[in-house]
């Protein structure tokens, strides 16, 4: 998912004044009018200066996540971020988004990346907004319980709204059905009637002046079907995404494009310079380069997240040429990005179609049977149990380190299905935060083998492989599965 706009995070302490300026512009312009009974400028444009940004939030327990368009300042989120003996907490205090740029998952985007984290201990937001309301317990998948926010009165008061410079003295209702505080901020609540009753259910009517604290703890009871729909069966959304973040460049398993080339072209004497190539999910274009390095003269890349030199954005399944190629790559576990076999498919059967009649296919494949794979299993044919596992699951830095994928904790397999689910979090570098639930499915050589036939190809190699390609190794000790294939449609060619 490669989004048009440009998000980033500025902690609080960098907050400077030409930023501050902007948030206020933005703010001044997008945020709405006072009610007709606010003591202060009834019906009026609500305003806010970059000196209350500066007073305010210029300290490091908050964040400013934004969005540009371009250079222009789009959307602005505010929130507190802080540890508590009970672990993380986030609040977001102040949510903006320029009209001209409503209804395109702007806000959803900023609020995901804000309380994404499925290990912080609660979540929350300060608004008279039902929208948002709902979207904070869309995002962390529980719903809003003013009893058991006002159970809980004494550790929020301490720890989360003593933190916030608006909230400190302002009085809170907790009682009861109601979490209501009285931040004095007076404005129109005539919107989204239905959503008001719906949340009013939870959290209670608000008196004028008065702004629901709408907050969800990680040790309540989850929205569990809601939870499947949008995390399971979203997860494909964010591959991309995830993978985007990887530091590919960085990681071992990423080291020998070299030796792989010695072997490949080895095994592949019809190969010559002259053969065109395409790399289909080539990350960040290092095999493109050995190959142009060794003097081939028409090599090219395509992945959907990466992007480097001699390597075009595209996805696998849908890209589109008018060339033929006499190799196709496809390695390091591109097939099987996806938890649904079909996409996978997808891909092998846009390989065949861009093969030559007399061209190979190199794949390489996430190997199942590999010995060294650790996970707690689970049954994916039982939602419930497979959902309640994957909230259970702790998040990793797999992807953002070292792309080793060996911990027990972090890995929740479903060997029937052949796949792997891990929560990946990443920090820094440019963007938001993020936490995605990825997916991989991994394979027996048997069912590589019956993929790659059914897309049209015909299997000429298969073999067990760690980075390098160049040991022939057990089921056991191989971590990928290299196949050679070509087109069923060609006599049998020489593969060594
Ligand atoms: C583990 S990396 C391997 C990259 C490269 N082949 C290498 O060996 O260095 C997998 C790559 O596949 C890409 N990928 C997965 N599914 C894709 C798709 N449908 N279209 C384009 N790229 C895809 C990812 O973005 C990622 O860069």
């Amino acid at each position: 998912m490669v989004s048009k706009y440009d998000y980033s995070v500025t902690p609080g302490d960098r907050l400077g004044r030409p930023l501050a300026m902007e948030l206020a512009a933005l703010f001044s312009s997008a945020y709405g009018k006072w009610s007709r009974k606010s003591p202060v400028n009834p019906g009026g444009r609500i305003r806010l200066g970059a000196g209350y940004y500066l007073a305010n939030y210029a300290n490091p327990l908050f964040r400013v996540a934004t969005c540009r368009a371009g250079s222009r300042l789009i959307a602005q989120a505010v929130y507190l971020e802080c540890d508590t003996p009970r672990g993380k907490v986030s609040l977001v205090v102040q949510l903006v988004v320029d009209a001209e740029f409503r209804r395109q998952g702007v806000a959803t985007t900023l609020l995901h990346a804000i309380w994404g984290f499925s290990d912080f201990y609660a979540w929350g937001i300060v608004t008279s907004s039902p929208c948002t309301v709902e979207a904070l317990e869309a995002a962390t998948f529980r719903r809003c319980n003013a009893g058991l926010i006002s159970r809980r009165a004494a550790f929020v008061a301490r720890e989360v709204l003593a933190r916030v410079p608006f909230l400190a003295s302002a009085p809170w209702r907790t009682v009861g059905s109601s979490s209501a505080v009285d931040s004095k901020f007076f404005t129109d609540r005539s919107a989204k009637p239905v959503a008001r009753r719906r949340v009013e259910r939870r959290l209670g009517r608000l008196a004028e002046g008065e702004e629901w604290l709408a907050l969800t703890f990680r040790d309540q009871d989850l929205d569990l079907e809601d939870a499947y729909s949008q995390i399971v069966g979203c997860s494909g959304r964010f591959v991309a995404e995830a993978y985007r973040r990887q530091p590919q460049a960085r990681q071992k398993w990423a080291a020998k494009a070299g030796e792989e080339m010695d072997n490949l072209l080895r095994w592949l004497p019809a190969v010559g310079k002259d053969t065109p190539v395409c790399d289909f999910g080539a990350g960040t274009g290092r095999h493109v380069a050995e190959l142009r390095r060794r003097g081939f003269e028409h090599v090219e890349g395509i992945d959907f997240a990466a992007t480097g030199d001699g390597v075009s954005h595209a996805d696998c399944r849908s890209w589109k040429s008018q060339r033929r190629f006499g190799l196709i790559l496809c390695l390091y576990d591109v097939v099987g990005s996806f938890a649904d076999d079909r996409a996978n498919l997808a891909i092998l059967k846009n390989i065949a179609r861009h093969l030559r009649k007399d061209g190979f296919a190199a794949i390489s494949v996430a190997n199942a049977g590999f010995s060294g794979l650790r996970g707690t299993s689970v049954d994916s044919k039982n939602r419930r149990a497979l959902i309640k596992s994957i909230f259970r699951l702790a998040p990793s830095r797999m992807m953002a380190t070292t792309g080793e994928f060996l911990s027990a904790k972090s890995v929740l397999r479903n060997r029937s299905k052949g796949l792997f689910y891990h929560k990946e979090q990443f920090f820094g570098g440019s963007g938001l935060p993020g936490e995605y639930l990825v997916v991989d499915r991994r394979y027996t050589a048997g069912e590589i083998e019956a993929l790659v036939e059914k897309a049209g190809l015909r299997i000429v190699m298969r073999r067990f492989v760690r980075s390098g390609f160049s040991k022939d190794l057990s089921e056991g000790d191989g971590k990928e599965i290299l196949v050679i294939a070509n087109k069923v449609t060609t006599r049998r060619t020489k593969c060594r």
